[in-house]
């Protein structure tokens, strides 16, 4: 029996976001190239945003490409650089069809030229969806962007566009490549490794963690479904205490 009977409607995590691990294993494992596991996550991806669409998440944040994934052997990064320009523009046509908006974070004047356009034009094309929206975290890494907020920071004081009293958490999140997005509500890492990998340090402050052993490429709708059920076991205290919590 599906876990979509099972899951409370009322309670779906507002944003989850992904670490799409294990591609690499999941293809060694059946004696394939790693860039097969990669091909094999894409289609992953579409059941996910299928499903995630079907249950109202409204945000799907998937880390696809780190900063530090570019020190991989040139060929699996070239290989990942080329399936992103093929899946984009696969994928665009249902994307749309299923009022998918897609957007995304990070260092993307890394990506190769065509891969950029293609993105671009995923976005452009999809940016009147009004259902889900998913956002690709491309050539990202937490590092990368806190240190260009406080770089984009030091220029907005020395230039009088902001004071020094006037930065507040609020204020910090707003230069952050996230400050359209609310936090996450629930982070999955599938592959196994329990670790954040540089991803979203700040956003995660208060996110719900769910790991699985589950390769990337074996993940999907039900899996999906199994952590949601999992995210709503539990009481999210913010550092309240139990009591406070329950009778609000
Ligand atoms: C995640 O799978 C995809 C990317 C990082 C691009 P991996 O490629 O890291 O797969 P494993 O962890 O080596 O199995
Ligand atoms: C994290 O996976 C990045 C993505 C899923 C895109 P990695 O495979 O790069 O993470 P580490 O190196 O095992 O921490
Ligand atoms: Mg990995």
């Amino acid at each position: 029996m599906s876990l979509l009977g099972k899951i409370d409607k009322a309670r779906i995590p507002e944003h989850i976001t992904i670490i799409m691990d294990g591609n690499g294993r999941w293809a060694k494992a059946r004696g394939l190239e790693r860039v097969e596991g990669h091909k094999q996550g894409i289609t992953a991806l579409r059941e996910v945003v299928e499903a995630a669409s079907k249950v109202s998440v409204k945000y799907l944040t998937v880390y696809a490409f780190s900063t530090e994934n570019w020190d991989r052997p040139s060929e699996e990064v070239d290989a990942l650089m080329e399936l992103i320009v093929y899946a984009v523009a696969k994928e665009t046509p249902s994307l749309i069809e299923n009022g998918v908006r897609v957007a995304s974070i990070g260092d993307l004047s890394r990506l190769p030229v065509k891969t950029r356009q293609s993105l671009q034009d995923c976005m452009d094309k999809t940016a009147p969806g009004n259902g889900l929206t998913l956002v690709l975290a491309l050539s990202y890494s937490s590092r990368w962007e806190l240190t260009e907020a406080a770089r984009a920071i030091a220029r907005d004081v020395k230039n009088g566009l902001l004071s020094q009293e006037s930065i507040t958490e609020k204020e910090l999140s707003r230069y952050l490549t996230t400050y359209t997005l609310p936090d996450p509500d629930l982070l999955i890492r599938t592959g196994g490794e329990k670790r954040i990998s540089n991803f979203l340090l700040w956003q995660l402050a208060y996110s719900e963690l769910y790991f699985t052993d589950t390769f990337w490429p074996d993940f999907g709708e039900e899996e999906l479904y199994a952590a949601i059920f999992d995210y709503q076991q539990r009481e999210r205290r913010f550092g309240k205490t139990s009591e406070q919590v329950k009778s609000k």
